[in-house]
């Protein structure tokens, strides 16, 4: 059976990495959280006195670039990879709402995108890839068999992030998500540099009111009728 490159785009908490976590065990293809590694750029950030409060040091972290890096390690009981930054697996600390509250300003920095999507597509290049972020359909694999573009009113998307960074034991208030949701959304969709925008060929699938279980057998149809396209 031929392998394809699956992009998936769109805003925050939409379901996205759900999805592709799913659809990569059940194709038995390879997982990429495109999102975990500007998440871990942030960090890298945060933990070396480059972000403090609203101060943020960009030449600096331009300059450190080459000590970032990252890397996925596949965790057998979790099925799927976990992100590390120079060695340690910083999976649950990338997933904080202090992280998400810069994140979209780092990954808004030329140089920082231009390391990553390099590392993306040397991750992607054997096919048989599920990658999952904002700019995948548009600038990391424009030539991706297939491509969707997930959306959700921001509400709806607010709420299930509350309730994981609650179930994780965060002490987050649902106004400061949904505030963060809104940010990220404003600031990811109009940077100069990669914007996350609906790629012309990618399918829109708005998921507010559809469970895991519709979502994935929705999209998991859309993949079967890719590769029978191409056979
Ligand atoms: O999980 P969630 O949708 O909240 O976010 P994420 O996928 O972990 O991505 C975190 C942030 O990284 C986004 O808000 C974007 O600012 C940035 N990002 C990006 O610019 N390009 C990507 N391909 C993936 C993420
Ligand atoms: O990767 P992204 O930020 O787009 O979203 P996610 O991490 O896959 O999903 C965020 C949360 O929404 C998870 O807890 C999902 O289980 C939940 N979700 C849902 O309940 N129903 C959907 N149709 C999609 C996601």
């Amino acid at each position: 059976m031929n392998k394809i490159t699956i992009a998936i785009d769109g805003f925050s908490s939409t379901g996205k990495s759900t999805v592709a976590k799913q659809l990569a065990k059940h194709l038995g293809y390879v997982y990429v959280d495109s999102g975990a590694m500007y998440r871990a750029v942030t960090f890298y950030a945060m933990q070396n006195g480059l972000i403090n409060k609203d101060d943020f040091n960009v030449e600096g972290l331009i300059y450190q670039l080459p000590k970032i890096n990252i890397s996925f390690t596949f965790n057998e009981s979790l099925g799927f990879a976990e992100v590390y930054l120079n060695g340690i697996n910083i999976e649950k600390e990338i997933r904080k709402l202090e992280v998400s509250s810069f994140v979209s300003k780092v990954a808004a920095i030329p140089e920082v995108r231009q390391q990553q999507v390099k590392l993306q597509q040397k991750l992607g290049d054997s096919k048989g890839v599920v990658m999952d972020g904002r700019d995948i359909g548009t600038v990391v694999f424009p030539k991706a068999e297939l491509k969707l573009f997930m959306t959700a009113s921001a509400e709806t998307r607010a709420q299930r992030r509350y309730d994981e960074l609650i179930e994780r034991g965060d002490d987050v208030t649902f106004k400061d998500v949904l505030k963060n949701v809104q940010e990220r959304d404003y600031l990811d969709s109009n940077r100069k540099d990669s914007p996350l925008i609906k790629a012309d060929d990618a399918i829109e699938i708005d998921n507010s009111n559809m469970s895991l279980e519709e979502q994935f057998n929705k999209i998991l149809q859309l993949v079967t009728m890719t590769i029978e396209d191409l056979e």
